[in-house]
């Protein structure tokens, strides 16, 4: 205990298991990617996931995470997050995010990405820019010392060039042994992101959601998890673990085969 504050700066050692569990996050991503076409059902996607992540060794982090029935969130077109796998087949014009969290040693590695499904509407395709942007934006934006909410500015920054919305019920978080923990990463600003600081050993998500529409969200009253774009509107989202260390953020879920800053879809 810190000043009444868990202590969530990492040592050394603590480092490098989350870069391993960020490498191999990425690396699943790599290996379900190609597979994200017309024609595939989500529920088989999620299979794949599933067991390439035991056949390494690791964990989903999401099976059974509070009650979560599958081992990765799938959220198709206006779904902003936590879409449970299923029997959906994705389709030309679709777009999907898939979340990815997996446990390597105890330590967690969480990542998303949207992926366009074949030719795609120009709004699909803007909202997708606007979400992987804003997040490159964040990640540019901060350094060792930095407040939470200079992640917020930037973000707030991209989407009003787009003239799209930012989710705000579901943030970025603090992860390590936990999934979720300490600091909290809200992706627009508010009071308490502009005082607390990102110091150096501080391991955390950013993962803007944008909406083409309104910023509200609806979680579906009958499986308790699918969260929806209250207008109906398309949402976007990507995702890395980030570490602040004393040289400025490192991406621990970069992967190889995944789209690089500046990046156009
Ligand atoms: N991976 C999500 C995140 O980025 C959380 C999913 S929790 C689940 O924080 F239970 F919905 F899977
Ligand atoms: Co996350
Ligand atoms: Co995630």
């Amino acid at each position: 205990m810190l000043h009444g504050q868990r202590r969530i700066q990492l040592g050394r050692l603590e480092r490098e298991a989350m870069r391993a569990a960020g490498r191999f996050n990425g690396q699943l991503m790599d290996y379900v990617r190609p597979f994200i076409r017309p024609g595939i059902k989500t529920a088989e996607i999620d299979q794949m996931v599933h067991q390439y992540t035991i056949d390494h060794g690791h964990k989903p982090a999401t099976l059974g995470y509070q009650g979560f029935p599958k081992s990765c969130c799938t959220s198709v077109n206006d779904v902003i997050c936590h879409g449970i796998p299923g029997d959906y087949v994705l389709k030309e014009g679709d777009i999907v995010n898939l979340d990815l969290t997996s446990i390597v040693d105890g330590w967690h590695g969480d990542s998303s990405e949207t992926f366009l499904i074949g030719q795609v509407t120009d709004e699909a395709r803007a909202v997708t820019q606007c979400a992987f942007d804003s997040l490159y934006a964040a990640v540019d934006a901060i350094h060792p010392g930095c407040r939470v909410s200079d992640i917020g500015d930037a973000i707030v920054a991209v989407a009003g060039r787009f003239g799209f919305s930012i989710v705000r019920e579901f943030v970025g978080h603090g992860v390590g042994q936990s999934f979720h923990q300490e600091p909290t990463i809200p992706h627009f600003p508010n009071r308490p992101s502009r005082h607390e600081r990102l110091l150096p050993g501080t391991c955390f998500t950013i993962e803007p959601m944008i909406n083409v529409g309104a910023r509200y969200a609806v979680t579906d009253r009958l499986d308790g998890w699918t969260v929806r774009t209250k207008d109906g509107s398309l949402s976007a989202q990507f995702e890395h673990t980030v570490l602040m260390t004393e040289d400025g953020p490192e991406c621990l879920t970069h992967s190889p085969g995944g789209p690089a800053r500046g990046h156009r879809f």
